[in-house]
């Protein structure tokens, strides 16, 4: 999808090809290059943008440790140009927001998220690293969602909430209390429980 998109819409960049932790030899298909995941970037010339296109936020945290070697300003930040994105909105390196997302005033985004089609971030909403904000999600208006969380699509966080680390909020959800770290939150409104993950290594990157 993302080389499509890059491709459609030039943005700045052209796609040249993928990393990829499968594959052990670097191979030419259609065009583009797929190399190994541990392929030194050093060999590319500086021009040479990267974004980490893996949906599930822990897969890409996860991923993100192992191509360390990769300095946060040779990632792009790639923003559709049917998005509306307020001129105070600061986003972070590697972060990607897709077609008619809305992102509103004193919004502030990590590295390494993405804002998917259609979503809303209202004003002054604090956005974390490594985070999914899933199609038609609104984040009604100073809401916080920490690093490595996953909000599922139609799911309306209203004012002034906080989401914490590692929560996966399912589709359609209504939250309207706080979520602790390491939760999962369904339904409306939502009720949250403790979600099972591996514990990870925090603060690599931020
Ligand atoms: C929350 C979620 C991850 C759960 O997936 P799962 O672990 O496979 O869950 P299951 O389908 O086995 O369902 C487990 C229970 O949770 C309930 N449930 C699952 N998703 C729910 C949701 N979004 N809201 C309310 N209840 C939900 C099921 O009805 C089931 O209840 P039961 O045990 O009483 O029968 C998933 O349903 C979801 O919402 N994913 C987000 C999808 C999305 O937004 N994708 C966007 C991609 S860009």
């Amino acid at each position: 999808m993302l080389k499509n998109f890059v491709a459609h819409y030039s943005l700045g960049y052209r796609f040249i090809g993928f990393l990829d932790d499968q594959i052990t030899t670097f191979k030419e298909v259609e065009g583009a290059f797929m190399a190994p995941l541990s392929y030194s970037y050093e060999l590319l010339k500086d021009d040479v943008h990267f974004i980490l296109a893996i949906g599930n936020v822990d897969d890409r945290f996860e991923v993100a440790k192992r191509v360390m070697h990769i300095p946060e300003n040779r990632y792009a930040t790639i923003i559709h140009p049917d998005a509306y994105v307020d001129r105070t909105v600061k986003i972070g390196a590697g972060t990607y927001i897709s077609a008619n997302a809305a992102i509103m005033h004193d919004v502030s985004i990590g590295h390494h998220t993405s804002i998917l089609t259609g979503s809303v971030i209202e004003y002054e909403s604090r956005i974390g690293s490594f985070v999914n904000i899933s199609p038609n999600a609104t984040l009604c208006g100073n809401v916080c969602v920490d690093d490595i969380s996953f909000v599922g699509a139609g799911a309306s966080i209203i004012q002034g909430i906080t989401l914490g680390k590692r929560n996966l909020i399912g589709a359609g959800a209504t939250v309207i209390r706080d979520v602790a770290d390491n939760s999962l939150a369904l339904g409306t409104p939502a009720m949250s429980k403790p979600r099972k993950t591996e514990t990870t290594l925090f603060n690599v990157f931020f």
